[in-house]
């Protein structure tokens, strides 16, 4: 469908499902892909095709250098959940025991859900009202099985940032394997992955990274790909001569034809996010929070869920009007207002039920580094206008 130029602009709040607008170097650089390079990577000896494997080591070099990791430790993936699906899968075997907390996705839920049925043992642990895990309570569950703490980073329903650092030490200290689903946080929080003791990274390429959809990855430390089998074999254009698959990274993990022209999108997205600095994107994001929860705070009927203060969270909102369901708000925030946002469950079942909002769930507001104040005022105008109808 063409956007209808009468009716622009909108204004995006939806940038925890995806961001958007993008850096326009990362659709200068998709074009560029399309239009000058176009060979398939790592397959030909042609320039076209050298060129091409160069695109992608540089955004394996760009994320690198985000994570603070040698490029070969980074796998490139379709999105988040096939990282965790590839850590989950490639690590846990019947008789394991996997640890997790009460807010997370769907991404990380419905392969341990899985893993479950086929003999591998799961504790959930509940986080507060809020969202917020706690770390003892995760110590308290740890048994002489447990191979894996799976957490994300920051909920992508209330925002709540976990403590990360002390889980990762925690884990590590027990010689188990720390795995963050960092969707919602890889280019918004620093995530130096030596330093936090995680062991795998699974990342969204189209969130704050400022890629296309479709693209995305998982972080590995060196070594540990001697214990993770891969979810797909095929072709790598390595090691042709052989028909089993190549035991080395990143190849083990990255069977059939890449996603090149997304990986040069994604490439642009994380040199936009070090050129400007996580710590620039951040600030910027969390003014835009406190300002919008500042909003919330005086307006009577509106129940906001997670952490009261913007530094405890990421830029994402969820709250609720009385009387009006999530989805009829959010309709009538885009028929109305022409703002876009995610009403309902937000794939994360869990998460809902421990803040009290399953099954109606919220209206969520995510911002991004291109939303401004003017916008948080705006939609502050539109849900005070809701609340009198
Ligand atoms: N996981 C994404 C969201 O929270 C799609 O909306």
């Amino acid at each position: 469908m063409q956007p209808d130029p009468g009716r622009d602009p909108i204004i995006y709040f939806d940038n925890a499902a995806t961001s958007w607008p993008k850096p326009p170097e990362m659709m200068e650089a998709m074009i560029r892909y399309n239009g000058m390079i176009g060979g398939n990577p790592g397959r030909s000896g042609h320039h076209r095709s050298l060129d091409a494997a160069r695109i992608i080591l540089e955004a394996r070099e760009a994320l690198a250098a985000l994570f603070g990791c040698d490029a070969l430790r980074i796998v490139f993936t379709k999105n988040a959940t096939e990282a965790l699906n590839i850590s989950l899968s490639g690590l846990l075997h019947a008789g394991d025991h996997v640890i997790t907390s009460s807010m997370e996705h769907n991404s990380v839920m419905r392969p341990l859900r899985f893993l479950e049925s086929q003999g591998v043992q799961l504790s959930v642990i509940p986080c507060s009202g809020a969202g917020l895990l706690n770390p003892d309570d995760v110590r308290a569950a740890m048994r002489p099985q447990t191979r894996i703490v799976v957490v994300s980073h920051a909920s992508n329903v209330t925002g709540t940032i976990q403590p990360l650092a002390e889980l990762g030490r925690m884990t590590r200290d027990q010689g188990m394997i720390f795995c963050v689903d960092a969707a919602q946080t890889a280019g918004v929080l620093p995530l130096p992955v030596e330093e936090m003791s995680i062991d795998l990274l699974a990342f969204s390429g189209h969130k704050s990274l400022f890629g296309p959809q479709g693209t995305g990855g998982l972080y590995i430390r060196e070594g540990l790909e001697k214990q993770i089998s891969p979810l797909m074999r095929g072709g790598t254009g390595s090691r042709s001569e052989f028909e089993r698959q190549p035991d080395f990274m990143p190849d083990k993990y990255e069977s059939g034809t890449p996603n090149t022209i997304g990986l040069a999108g994604l490439d642009a997205g994380v040199r936009f996010v070090l050129a400007e600095g996580v710590e620039t994107i951040r600030r910027k994001e969390q003014s835009l929070t406190a300002q919008f929860l500042q909003g919330l705070a005086s307006l009577q009927g509106v129940s906001v869920y997670g952490p009261p203060d913007a530094a405890s969270r990421t830029a994402v909102v969820s709250f609720n009007i009385a009387g009006v369901s999530p989805s009829e708000a959010a309709l009538e925030f885009d028929e109305r207002f022409r703002i876009m946002c995610r009403p309902g469950l937000h794939c994360a079942p869990a998460a809902h039920r421990t803040i009290g909002t399953f099954s109606q769930g919220t209206i969520r507001f995510g911002f991004g580094f291109f939303n401004t104040g003017e916008e948080i005022s705006l939609a502050l105008e539109a849900i005070r206008s809701l609340i009198k109808k």
